[in-house]
């Protein structure tokens, strides 16, 4: 298949690329840009490992194409985790054991931030609900929501 025009900002850096049109912007992002931070799971938009924002959403990148991204700001967990914009989320998240092996961790962090950015004190049940779409098998949760309880409070400047 003929390749297509695309070009975006990802991380704030200007990407021009020719892409397959089929291409879906997770393997756009880890195979040809290599951020390798956004993960791919189910492929279905099930599973939440392939969290990324566009236009300043958190989407599913496995079910966008690379070529909707055009003109878009997408930002991945290594943008995220440069800037230093989640160094306090990522913190709680070690502090308190929320990852295991770390393959939802990327999407985990994108989702949580995104609730962290709408609401300033989310209680456990509304963590428990944004985070609904990100499937974790090692943690059981409990420790992924005192790391987000914990980062809002601490961001909120509570004891
Ligand atoms: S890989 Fe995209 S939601 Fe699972």
């Amino acid at each position: 298949m003929t390749p297509v025009q695309v070009s975006l900002e990802v991380n704030g850096e200007r990407v021009d690329a020719h892409v397959p049109p089929r291409l879906n912007l997770a393997d756009f992002l880890r195979e040809h840009l290599q951020l390798t931070g956004t993960h791919v799971g189910c492929e279905h938009g099930v599973c939440g490992a392939c969290t990324v924002r566009v236009d300043g959403d958190i989407v599913r990148s496995c079910l966008m194409l690379a070529v909707q991204a055009q003109n878009a700001s997408v930002e991945t967990i290594e943008g995220l985790s440069d800037s230093g914009e989640i160094a306090d989320l990522q913190a709680a998240f070690r502090d308190r054991n929320a990852l295991q092996f770390g393959f939802c961790t990327p999407g985990m962090l994108m989702a949580a931030q995104d609730l962290l950015k709408l609401e300033a004190e989310p209680d456990r049940d509304r963590i428990r609900e944004h985070l609904a779409g990100n499937y974790c098998r090692c943690t059981g949760y409990q420790a992924i929501v005192d790391a987000v309880e914990a980062t809002a409070w601490a961001r909120a400047g509570r004891p």
